[in-house]
């Protein structure tokens, strides 16, 4: 097995949000490590774009020979290889690719070993507890069979998508059993969560997923959180910068569709705050990057007082919750 950082605060592979832009925003906001968003072993054969920024990229597929060569096409411009078994898609699933192989572990088998057999940088793989019923210690024996060097970890079935909470103590349990560097995902939404995964739950690195978007100070917030016991609140001014940031990358990568493809952030880096359904309706119709970088300074001027709700709410019954409740929130008063 490959050395794998500890201690790790990555976000995770997210189709559709973790692109080029947003992996710089976490970057920046501290994430240790990014994921790519997932991509297709056959794509990238056919000459499609690799992800050069990413540390971690996420190849998806089910074509042994296709997976091997895309991860050998991959691997010079990453800290390695992240292979999706993950994903419970239907259109994923019914290719053979993504969770679907947790439910054909022969296949998954001989995936991870071409891989493995080609690769000099590390390999992980992404996984969930099973199909439709938890047979993760199968799953996780044929990857440390086949010398997979870190396994990825979102407790729950494909057939179960995102119902239920997670049980985090099938961290420990895994941990207490197999000899596997493990990274946690699932339901990390705030820096207790992730303090608790840390130094409950034994685990090895923490991925981010649903939680930092609209919220990429959640990474530097839970660094603090775990160093000192509070939480980092960014100013006004630093929001709107990161929005700022984010909107400019996007452009610069994605040419026109910037302000569509950001629409999906508007209501993280709103939410909790006064006033955010008026102006989230303006700025999910707005279609350039500039009218929407003129609508954020205008509202979060004026409204963003209560931005940092969740980061005050840092889970587990946080004293702090209390604090924003009592300091008011007047219109135009700034948070600092
Ligand atoms: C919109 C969205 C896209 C996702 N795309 C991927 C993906 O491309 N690859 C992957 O392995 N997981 C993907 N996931 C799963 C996340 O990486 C993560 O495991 C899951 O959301 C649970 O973490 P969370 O509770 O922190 O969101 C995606 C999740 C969401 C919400």
């Amino acid at each position: 097995m490959r050395k794998i950082p500890e201690g790790v605060i990555a976000l995770a592979p997210m189709a559709g949000y973790s692109d080029f832009a947003f992996r710089a925003v976490c970057r920046l906001w501290g994430a240790d490590l990014v994921y790519s968003e997932m991509t297709a072993a056959k794509f990238l054969l056919a000459g499609g774009d690799i992800p050069k920024d990413s540390p971690v990229v996420q190849l998806f597929g089910s074509d042994p020979q296709e997976l091997a060569e895309a991860a050998r096409l991959v691997e010079s411009s990453a800290m390695w290889v992240n292979f999706n078994a993950a994903c419970p898609v239907r259109k994923v699933m019914k290719k053979g690719a993504g969770a679907a192989l947790l439910g054909d572990l022969r296949r998954l088998r001989i995936i991870v070993r071409r891989m493995k057999s080609v690769l000099q940088k590390p390999l992980s793989v992404k996984i969930r507890l099973g199909l439709e019923k938890n047979v993760v210690e199968k799953i996780i024996s044929v990857l440390l069979e086949e010398g997979v060097d870190l396994v990825e970890l979102h407790p729950r079935t494909a057939r179960q998508l995102y119902s239920g909470k997670v049980d985090r103590k099938v961290f420990a349990y895994i941990k207490e059993r197999f000899p596997v560097a493990l990274y946690a995902s699932g339901d990390v939404f705030t820096p207790h969560d992730v303090r608790e995964l840390f130094e409950v739950y034994g685990v090895d690195g923490v991925l981010i997923a649903r939680g930092a978007v609209g919220f990429p100070w959640i990474f530097r917030s839970s660094k603090l959180y775990m160093k000192e016991g509070r939480v980092y609140s960014p100013g006004v001014d630093e929001m709107l910068e990161t929005i700022e940031l984010h909107l400019r990358l996007l452009k610069s990568s994605k040419g026109p569709r910037a302000a569509a493809i950001f629409r999906k952030f508007i209501s993280g880096y709103t939410r909790g705050m006064r006033n955010a359904r008026k102006y989230r309706l303006m700025m999910m119709r707005e279609g350039s990057v500039e009218g929407l970088i003129k609508l954020f300074r205008e509202f979060m001027l004026a409204h963003a007082c209560r931005a940092q709700y969740r980061e005050l709410y840092v889970g587990g019954g946080y004293e702090d919750g209390k604090e924003n409740k009592s300091a008011g929130c007047k219109t135009g008063a700034r948070w600092t």
